[in-house]
């Protein structure tokens, strides 16, 4: 191939990136449009794939830009009608300005959402959502939300109008005389075959069809609903008169989420705790929860968590938990129930505390269980105060290993 020949392709990277981001465009605005379910829900695992291909559109957008200003792209052909040249440039522009539009608007979205679901990019790198939007208040976020979901809706509409008219640009240069554009955009191992030349035919034919390929992918259910630490402590002897074996013990949440059972354990907590059977009257235990410790094995919940509405980690690391007035429970050997204060976001809630105390060569076990009301604590009340996504009631159950300590 002559040098002047090799100058009017395209570069490597040019091509790569062009395409790259035209697959994931097209498998972007059929995710877009289908992931729902029958019921209008959103399928959540869709949500988090689109917003990880979204995001790395943004990206390979980011550098596509950057390349093109460093790497002027080839002229078009000579034989190209001055308006056909213009009107090619003008789909370039609007791809470009809609392609970046479009994950941004999608990013500013779900950063504004009253749902607060995080993006975690491909279940591994948490994407931050724009700064001081989620701060915003509820009431505006409610208002702006559906907003900008129909602005990133009609966009992806322009999208696909701007693909078809510059699929049909290409297809009729391809299928008419003139010398053609596409194997300025294909690499060059397909370009060694000169593009066939056949006779010109309909501009119709060629936008007709690209229009009707669109239809295709995008013509699925169309939805307007909206959607809706530092490792374990080890052992510590802390004021009290037992000592906690922590690696042993545990502090675990669980409910549902959207008929999905979850579970999670905090993985930094201490306790005091003062306590002997024969003296209920005075005993007393005190629980320290560090809020961010967290851990559901499924960073988009441990995320969703951290945030204001859930347990706002930032504003109030720490939860407490004070157990008071122990009594034994109905004369059962070994059951007991306690009366526990949560406090959480400064809001304190009083359930019974049912346990169960098991010995064992001198380490006791206590086991117990209770149930906590999200509504009572203000979890999650922003998105999800009716319980439609997560329970409204989530179980803690607890079991903590400690001997106690002999003066
Ligand atoms: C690269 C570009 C993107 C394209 C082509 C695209 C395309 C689409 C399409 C076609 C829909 C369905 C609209 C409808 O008919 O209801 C949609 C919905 C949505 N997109 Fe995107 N999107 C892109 C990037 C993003 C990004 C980066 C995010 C978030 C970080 C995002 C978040 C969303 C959300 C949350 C919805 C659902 C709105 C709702 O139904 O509540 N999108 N997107
Ligand atoms: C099957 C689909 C596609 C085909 C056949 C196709 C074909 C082409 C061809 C032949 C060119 C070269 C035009 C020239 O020589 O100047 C080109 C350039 C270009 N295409 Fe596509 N394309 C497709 C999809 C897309 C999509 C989805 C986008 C959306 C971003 C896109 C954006 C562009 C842009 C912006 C250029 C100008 C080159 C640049 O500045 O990067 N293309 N395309």
């Amino acid at each position: 191939m002559s040098e002047a020949a090799a100058s009017e392709r395209y570069t490597g990277v040019a091509i790569a990136l062009h395409w790259l981001v035209a697959l994931a465009l097209g498998g972007m605005i059929a995710l877009g449009k289908n992931m729902h379910d029958a019921d209008h829900r959103p399928i959540e695992w869709m949500f988090q794939l689109h917003k990880s291909i979204g995001i790395t559109v943004l990206v390979l957008m980011i550098a596509r830009l950057i390349w093109r200003f460093m790497n002027r792209p080839p002229a078009l052909p000579e034989d190209m009608k001055p308006i056909e040249k213009r009107a090619s440039h003008w789909v370039h522009i609007g791809l470009y300005v809609v392609v970046f539009a479009l994950p941004v608007s999608g990013w500013i979205m779900v950063s504004v959402s009253p749902f607060s679901i995080a993006t975690v990019l491909y279940g591994t790198v948490s994407w931050p959502h724009i700064a001081g939007l989620p701060e915003l208040a509820l009431g505006t976020r409610e208002v702006v939300y559906p907003r900008i979901e129909q602005v990133h809706e009609i966009m992806s509409w322009v999208l696909i109008g701007l693909f078809a008219l510059h699929l049909g640009g290409a297809i009729k240069h391809e299928i008419s005389d003139d010398e053609g554009v596409l194997k300025r955009m294909i690499p060059r191992l397909f370009g060694k075959t000169t593009p066939p030349r056949a006779p010109a035919r309909g501009a119709l034919l060629a936008f007709g069809s690209a229009f009707a390929f669109f239809g295709v992918i995008a013509g699925g259910p169309i939805i307007a609903q909206s959607l809706g630490g530092d490792g374990p402590v080890t052992q510590d002897i802390s004021e009290g008169n037992w000592l906690i074996d922590y690696d042993a013990s545990e502090i675990r949440f669980s409910g549902t989420h959207s008929g999905d059972a979850f579970s999670g354990v905090f993985e930094d907590w201490s306790a005091t705790i003062n306590f002997d059977a024969d003296d209920l009257a005075s005993a007393s235990v005190s629980v320290s929860v560090d809020t961010a410790s967290a851990q559901t094995g499924d960073p988009i919940y441990d995320n969703t968590l951290e945030a204001a509405e859930w347990f706002n980690i930032k504003a109030f690391p720490e939860a407490t938990v004070a157990l008071s007035d122990f009594r034994q429970e109905d004369e059962v050997e070994g059951v007991m129930v306690a009366t526990a204060a949560l406090t959480i976001k400064e809001v304190t809630a009083e359930v019974p505390f049912i346990f169960e105390l098991t010995e064992a060569d001198g380490v006791w076990t206590m086991t117990g269980t209770t149930e906590l009301s999200r509504q009572t604590l203000d979890l999650g009340q922003e998105s999800d105060a009716t319980a439609d996504w997560v329970s409204a009631d989530i179980s803690v159950s607890v079991s903590v290993q400690a001997s106690p300590i002999t003066p």
